[in-house]
């Protein structure tokens, strides 16, 4: 496996997030979600609970819940202080210190780890790795990627972005990306061109404006449908 979890920084965001992230209608929570990346998010546990379908993928899901809550525990402290040196690139509106992120995001991840084996028995936690997604074509209604795909632009190609997104959509009757920054809080120098390629290919792909903004200028998610 090409993935070790040491290299993992565990950073995972809750259900309420998510449905802001994706502008996520109650219509919608009703349709068949793949979360691409999922990771420590607490999304899946809740939304299954709320009686919903959602399946999560992620490399990390290869390890054990006593692994992935050792890493967890082990990066927590750099992440906060990375958080506090570079405060002024977040906005502290509905997040609105440091105490309350950290509780919000420890209290999603303990949500996934309480709920990880039984997912995971039930084949809602699944590991895998985009660019590759082991589903049958159409077998989801809304596939998401939250803060993997634009986001780590530095260290993925734009061609491993458009492989990405097109097997999202070959499983997926739609695909919603968020968000369109990268990791220094710049446009991710993908979007356009790969929004022209995805137009040019046959699909609708459009910018639509959320009511989520945490990351400064990170206010704005893809959405991409059959043309
Ligand atoms: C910053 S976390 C985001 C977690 C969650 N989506 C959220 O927003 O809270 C990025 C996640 O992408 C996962 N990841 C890394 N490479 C991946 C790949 N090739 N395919 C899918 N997920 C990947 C990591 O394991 C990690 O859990």
């Amino acid at each position: 496996m090409g993935f070790y979890l040491d290299k993992v920084v565990p950073w995972g965001r809750s259900f309420e997030e998510y449905v802001a992230m994706f502008n996520l209608s109650d219509q919608d929570l009703k349709c068949r979600i793949l979360g691409c990346g999922d990771g420590p998010a607490g999304f899946n546990a809740e939304l299954t609970q709320r009686g919903g379908k959602v399946i999560s993928i992620d490399p990390i899901y290869h390890f054990s819940v006593n692994q992935i809550r050792q890493r967890i525990n082990d990066t927590y402290d750099k992440i906060m202080e990375q958080m506090r040196n570079n405060k002024s690139a977040y906005r502290w509106t509905s997040i609105t210190s440091l105490d309350e992120l950290s509780s919000i995001r420890m209290s999603a991840m303990e949500t996934f780890i309480a709920d990880y084996e039984t997912g995971k028995a039930e084949a809602r936690y699944i590991e895998g790795e985009l660019p590759y997604l082991p589903f049958d074509n159409n077998s989801f209604d809304i596939a998401l990627s939250s803060h993997f795909l634009f986001l780590y632009s530095s260290h993925f190609s734009e061609e491993f972005h458009v492989q990405a997104l097109l097997e999202m959509l070959r499983i997926s009757r739609e695909v919603r990306v968020f968000p369109l920054l990268c990791l220094d809080g710049k446009p991710s120098p993908y979007v356009r061109e790969i929004m022209a390629r995805l137009n040019e290919g046959g699909f609708q792909a459009e910018i639509s404006s959320v009511s989520y903004e945490f990351q400064r200028g990170a206010n704005k998610m893809l959405r991409v449908m059959p043309g």
